[in-house]
């Protein structure tokens, strides 16, 4: 059986997100950079009583995007509107989560970048001067209409900053922000606050093997934090050290944080392919993991640890990635 592997949305992680989100800036840790930025963005368009300019931030899953777009929202006192490149299908479902903003609004548009061309046609000139071009009528009859949108705060969030068209990103004239990955420090930080939160004890050597182990991605953090608290309820123990070593042995998530799909695509990369380097279609179809998946979640934390190296003729394993599979 393969473990699930939390950076993919499912029932349990999305519960677990909204439930240990936090709720005001402070509890958001680490991201410092962005944090400063945003705080200046903030103030300059409260002082000036404007909804703030638009907001890219990028990052792979589990980073933090949802969660700064949520206390961005809070900061300003406005309202949240969700929605996601996917659920925006039609230039109609545009204009209709448009024309429903109210003045100072922010509207959440995640993975942006699926988003079709027409879609983006009509999401310019919203962006650039809250203006909404409506086509009525077919053929020789067509007119276009033109309507004013109250002032409004895009913030868009992508996991693949390299399938977003430039004039798209160009747009977000508030910034565009990378989320990096966090330190060992700084998860195990967000791992002690939200065992609080679900009220259980986690001592300091418990919270850093879990950040070890977590690729340093709060949502996979708290998601073994969950396991651990899981396994240590079912056999009557507190969660400590060992108890995390279990429970993270018994979902196949090594001390490099290497779990499953991270060992196939290095184990078909060094042993398969002698260490490349190979392109990212031949990849997936030795190790039946969608390519997507590849590029957005293995492979960027498989380069953060220095096992893989993305080359102008493909994916190349390092002489660490070959020791691991030595020893
Ligand atoms: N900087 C942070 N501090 C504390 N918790 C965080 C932080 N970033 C993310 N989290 C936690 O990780 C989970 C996933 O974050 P989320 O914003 O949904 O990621 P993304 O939208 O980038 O995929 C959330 O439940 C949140 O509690
Ligand atoms: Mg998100």
């Amino acid at each position: 059986m393969t473990p699930i592997i939390p950076t993919i949305d499912n029932e349990e992680t999305r519960h677990l997100d909204s439930a240990l989100r936090p709720s005001k800036f402070s509890d958001y840790i680490g991201q410092d950079t962005i944090k400063n930025n945003l705080h200046i963005l903030l103030t300059a368009a409260r002082e000036r009583n404007t909804p703030p300019e638009h907001i890219l931030l990028y990052g792979p899953p589990g980073l933090g995007k949802t969660t700064l777009a949520h206390l961005i929202a809070k900061e300003l006192n406005a309202n949240l509107k969700l929605s996601s490149g996917p659920a925006i299908m039609k230039v109609g479902d545009l204009a209709a989560i448009l024309t429903n903003l109210s003045p100072g609004d922010i509207l959440f548009i995640d993975e942006i970048h699926r988003l079709n061309k027409m879609i983006e046609e009509v999401l310019y000139p919203a962006m650039e001067s809250g203006k909404l071009d409506i086509v009525i009528g077919k053929g020789p009859a067509a007119r276009t209409i033109q309507l004013d949108l109250p002032p409004f705060t895009l913030i868009g969030a992508t996991t693949r900053m390299s399938l977003l068209s430039s004039p798209l990103r160009s747009r977000f004239s508030g910034g565009v922000y990378r989320l990096q990955y966090y330190t060992e420090d700084e998860i195990a930080q967000i791992v002690k606050n939200s065992a609080k939160v679900l009220g259980a004890e986690l001592p300091q050597d418990a919270a850093h093997e879990i950040a070890k182990r977590s690729r340093f991605t709060p949502r996979i953090a708290n998601y073994y934090l969950k396991r651990a608290r899981d396994y240590a309820q079912v056999h009557k123990a507190n969660i400590d050290k060992e108890v995390v070593d279990t429970a993270l042995s018994m979902l196949e998530i090594d001390e490099f944080g290497i779990g499953v799909s991270e060992r196939m695509v290095l184990d078909a990369l060094v042993n398969t392919f002698s260490g490349g380097p190979v392109g990212l279609n031949t990849l997936s179809a030795a190790t039946g993991e969608e390519e997507d998946t590849i590029e957005d979640v293995t492979e960027p934390y498989l380069i953060q640890i220095g096992m893989l190296e993305r080359t102008p003729r493909g994916r190349k394993a390092t002489d660490k990635a070959i020791k691991y599979f030595k020893k």
